[in-house]
C-alpha cells in the first residue's frame, strides 16, 4: 500500500521569483509566485503539465478493468497505522470493486538528508517541533494534480460533518496531509492547503486516525460502495436529523416490546412514526443540528 504514485516519478523544472530552487533526487520543482492565492497554490504545488500525457495513459480504461471513482492519497509519518482499518469491511469492498484507489505515502520518502528529517524547532521558541515545509511541498508537488483537493488534518480546521463528507465524495482526488508533533509550518496551510479539517474538538497525537475517519466517511458515500440492502439515505445526519429508533427480532425480548406500529405492516404509519421519532430525538439530543438544517435542504426549525 505504501510507495509513491506513478505521478510522483515525474521530473519538473524549476523557476521561482527569487530564483529559489527546490531540488531532490530525481525531482526538480517549478515554483513561481503570482499575485492570487490560488494561482500561488497551483504554482507552488509545482503542477507543471509536461507529464500530463503519460499520466493520462494510465487512465485509459482497459477492457474489463474497473473504473476508479475516487483516488485518495495520504501523506503521513505513520503508514503502518493504516494497515487494518482500511483493509476491512466497506473500504475493502470499495477498493476491491475498483471504486477507490487508496495509497499511503511516507512523508520521510520526500526528505533528502541522511536522517530523513521532517521536523524542526519553531522560530521564536516554544515547546515541541513543527513539520518542515520542504518535504510536504515536495510531496504535494509530486502527488497533487489539477483536480486534487489538498486537505490538512488539523484540530483548528472546519469540523467534519456528513455535509462535508458528501461534498468530498464528489471529488476526483483527495490528498490528505497528516500532521504530527505540534503541527505544520504555517506556509503549508497558507500556500498548499485547499481545506483544513478537524474530526472534533480534541487533540490526537497525529493525523492518521483523522485521515482514516475521513476516508471511511467518504468511501461509504461512493456510489456502489454499500452492499444490497445497505443505504446511506436513512442514516443519521443525512436529512439534518438523527436516525429514528430501530428494532429487530424478537418482537418481545424479556418483556421489552417493540413499538406496535412497527409490527402493523402499515407503511404510511411507520413512515410517520419514524419521522416524528427522528425529529424528537434530534430536538432532545442535538438541537444544534436543527439550527443548521437549512444547509441540507431538510426540515427547518419552525417545522419542528
Ligand atoms: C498533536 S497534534 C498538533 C496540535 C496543534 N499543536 C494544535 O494545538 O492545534 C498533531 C497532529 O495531529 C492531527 N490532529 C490532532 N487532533 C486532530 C483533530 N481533532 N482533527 C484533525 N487532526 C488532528 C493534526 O494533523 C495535527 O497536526
Amino acid at each position: 500500500m505504501s510507495g509513491k504514485s506513478s505521478v510522483g516519478k515525474v521530473e519538473r523544472s524549476t523557476r521561482f521569483d527569487h530564483s529559489s530552487k527546490l531540488e531532490g533526487p530525481g525531482k526538480v520543482f517549478d515554483v513561481q509566485l503570482r499575485s492570487s492565492k490560488s494561482d500561488r497554490k497551483t504554482d507552488l504545488r509545482g503542477q507543471a503539465c509536461e507529464f500530463r500525457f503519460p499520466a493520462l495513459l494510465f487512465l485509459i480504461p482497459i477492457a474489463g478493468a474497473p473504473q476508479i471513482d475516487m483516488k485518495i492519497d495520504v501523506l503521513t509519518l505513520f503508514p503502518a497505522m493504516f494497515s487494518g482499518p482500511l483493509e476491512e469491511s466497506i473500504i475493502k469492498r470499495a477498493r476491491n470493486r475498483g471504486l477507490l484507489d487508496l495509497r499511503i505515502h511516507n512523508l520521510r520518502d520526500y526528505t533528502h538528508d541522511r536522517h530523513r528529517t521532517v521536523d524542526d524547532k519553531p522560530f521564536g521558541g516554544g515547546p515541541g517541533m513543527l513539520l518542515k515545509p520542504e518535504p510536504i511541498f515536495e510531496a504535494v508537488a509530486s502527488l497533487a494534480g489539477e483536480n486534487s483537493r489538498v486537505i490538512l488534518l488539523a484540530p483548528s480546521g472546519r469540523k467534519l460533518t456528513q455535509y462535508i463528507a458528501q461534498d468530498l465524495a464528489r471529488c476526483d482526488h483527495l490528498l490528505l496531509v497528516c500532521g504530527s508533533y505540534e503541527g505544520f509550518d504555517e506556509r503549508v496551510r497558507e500556500y498548499l492547503a485547499d481545506d483544513e479539517l478537524s474530526i472534533g474538538d480534541y487533540v490526537l497525537t497525529n493525523g492518521a486516525l483523522p485521515a482514516m475517519v475521513i476516508i471511511d466517511a467518504v468511501t461509504r458515500l461512493l456510489p456502489g460502495a454499500l452492499g444490497d440492502g445497505e443505504s446511506v439515505h436513512e442514516e443519521s445526519f443525512n436529512h439534518g436529523l438523527l436516525e429514528y429508533p430501530q428494532y429487530t427480532r424478537p418482537a418481545n425480548f424479556r418483556g421489552m416490546q417493540v413499538p406496535e406500529v412497527l409490527l402493523s405492516g402499515n407503511h404510511a404509519e411507520i413512515e410517520r412514526w419514524r419521522c416524528e421519532q427522528a425529529k424528537a430525538r434530534t430536538r432532545q439530543r442535538r438541537p444544534d443540528l436543527l439550527i443548521h438544517s437549512d444547509r441540507t435542504q431538510s426540515t427547518t426549525q419552525t417545522e419542528l
